[in-house]
C-alpha cells in the first residue's frame, strides 16, 4: 500500500513539477527560444511610406519619391522639365527609391549633411550632393536649387534618414566596402563574365534597352547616355562594390552571384569602355586625399595612373598607412 502511495505522490509532484517549468518557461530548459538578435547587427530599414497620409509635407515627399524612382520622365532626353540629360533614373543605381540595404541607399544623408568633402575641398550641403549626381552620373547640369523638384528630392532623402543619429552607420548603408583582390582588376576576364552574365540585359554594346516612353528598362554602362567620367562608378571600388551586391538584377546581399574578382573584373571592363567626359580637374584640391582609385593624377604617392584605376590597391593603401597619411 506504501509503495502505491509513494508511486502516486512522486508522479503527482513530478507532474507538478513540470506544469511548473513549463508555465514559468524557463529560458534554458527550452529548445524554441530563439536569442534575441542584436538590433545593431540588423541591415538598416527605411521608415514606412504609410506614415506619410499624417504629415504635412505628404504631397512633396510623393512628389520627391516620383522623381527619383522615374527621373528620366522628367530630367532625360525625351524628359517633360529638361531634357539636358542621360536619362538614367536615381533609382537605377539608389535602389528601390534609396532603401535598399547594400543598394547604394540614402540612409546616412540626412545625418552627414552638410559635410566637408574632400571631393570639392568645401563644406558640401545636400543639395549640392544632389546636384553631383546630376551633372556626373546623369551627366547634365545642375537643378536650380530653389526648385520644387530640388526641394521635393532633398524632403524625400531626409525623410528617409530621419532616424539615423549622426554617430551611426547602419549595417548596409550606401555601397559596400568589398575586399581588394591581390592582382590588377583584368578587363580581359571582365569581358568574359559581363558577356555570361550581363550582355542578356545592359546588351553587348553596353547602350542598354529604351522603353518606349524614352526611358530605360535596362540602362546603359557605357557609351554617349551613360555616366560620365567624374562620376561615384567610374571608381572600380563604388562598381565593384555596388555589383557584387545587387546584379545581375535579381541579386542581392544575401543572394549574390558574382565572385569578388568577377566584381572587380567586370568593373575594369565597363570602366575601360567609351564614356562622356566632362572636365572635374579641380576635383580632390588636395591631392593626398584622392581616394586610391580615382584613376586621375597628379598623387601624393609614387604609383601610376593605371594603377591607380585598375589595382593591385593593397600596396597604395599600405603606403598611404605607412606614411600615415588618411586617403579614402
Ligand atoms: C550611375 C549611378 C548613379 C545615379 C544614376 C545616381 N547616383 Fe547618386 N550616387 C552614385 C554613387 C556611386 C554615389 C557615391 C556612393 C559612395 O561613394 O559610396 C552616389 C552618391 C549620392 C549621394 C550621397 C550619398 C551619401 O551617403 O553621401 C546622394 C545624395 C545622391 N547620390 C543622390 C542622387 C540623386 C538625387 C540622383 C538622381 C538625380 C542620383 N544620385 C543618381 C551613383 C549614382
Ligand atoms: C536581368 C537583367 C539584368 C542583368 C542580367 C544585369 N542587370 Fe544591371 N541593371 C538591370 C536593371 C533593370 C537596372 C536598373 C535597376 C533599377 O532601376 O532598379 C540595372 C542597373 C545596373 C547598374 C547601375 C545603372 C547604370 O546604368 O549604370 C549597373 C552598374 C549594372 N546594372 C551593372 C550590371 C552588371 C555588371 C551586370 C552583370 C554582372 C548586370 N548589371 C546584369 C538589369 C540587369
Amino acid at each position: 500500500m506504501k509503495k502505491i502511495a509513494d508511486l502516486l505522490f512522486f508522479s503527482v509532484a513530478g507532474i507538478i513539477l513540470f506544469l511548473a517549468l513549463e508555465f514559468f518557461e524557463i529560458p534554458h530548459r527550452r529548445k524554441d527560444v530563439v536569442e534575441p538578435t542584436d538590433p545593431s547587427t540588423l541591415p538598416w530599414k527605411a521608415p514606412d511610406t504609410l506614415n506619410w497620409a499624417q504629415l504635412d509635407n505628404n504631397e512633396l515627399l510623393r512628389y520627391g519619391y516620383t522623381l527619383i524612382s522615374k527621373t528620366g520622365h522628367y530630367y532625360g532626353p525625351k524628359g517633360i522639365i529638361q531634357q539636358d540629360f542621360n536619362g538614367l533614373n536615381c533609382q537605377n543605381c539608389h535602389l528601390d527609391g534609396g532603401t535598399r540595404p547594400f543598394g547604394n541607399n540614402y540612409s546616412t544623408v540626412y545625418a552627414t549633411y552638410p559635410k566637408m568633402r574632400a571631393r570639392s575641398g568645401q563644406m558640401e550641403s545636400v543639395l549640392k550632393r544632389v546636384n553631383d549626381c546630376f551633372e556626373r552620373s546623369l551627366n547634365g547640369h545642375p537643378l536650380d536649387t530653389n526648385s520644387k523638384e530640388m526641394k521635393a528630392i532633398v524632403a524625400y532623402i531626409n525623410w528617409l534618414g530621419k532616424d539615423v543619429k549622426k554617430s551611426e552607420k547602419p549595417v548596409g548603408s550606401g555601397i559596400e566596402e568589398i575586399p581588394f583582390i591581390d592582382r590588377a582588376a583584368n578587363p580581359q576576364l571582365g569581358m568574359i563574365v559581363y558577356k555570361e552574365k550581363c550582355q542578356s540585359c545592359h546588351q553587348s554594346n553596353g547602350e542598354g534597352v529604351v522603353g518606349d516612353d524614352g526611358t530605360y528598362i535596362f540602362p546603359p554602362l557605357w557609351g554617349g547616355n551613360s555616366y560620365n567620367q567624374g562620376a561615384g562608378l567610374f571608381r572600380l571600388s563604388r562598381f565593384a562594390g555596388y555589383v557584387k551586391n545587387n546584379m545581375p538584377q535579381g541579386s542581392n546581399h544575401d543572394f549574390q552571384q558574382l565572385s569578388l574578382e568577377e566584381a572587380w573584373d567586370i568593373a575594369a571592363f565597363v570602366n575601360s569602355q567609351d564614356r562622356p567626359y566632362k572636365d572635374f580637374s579641380a576635383d580632390w584640391p588636395d591631392i593626398s586625399k584622392k581616394p586610391i582609385d580615382h584613376p586621375f593624377g597628379p598623387y601624393a604617392d609614387p604609383f601610376s595612373e593605371m594603377q591607380h584605376k585598375y589595382g593591385p590597391f593593397k600596396p597604395i593603401k599600405e603606403f598611404y598607412s605607412k606614411n600615415k597619411i588618411v586617403s579614402k
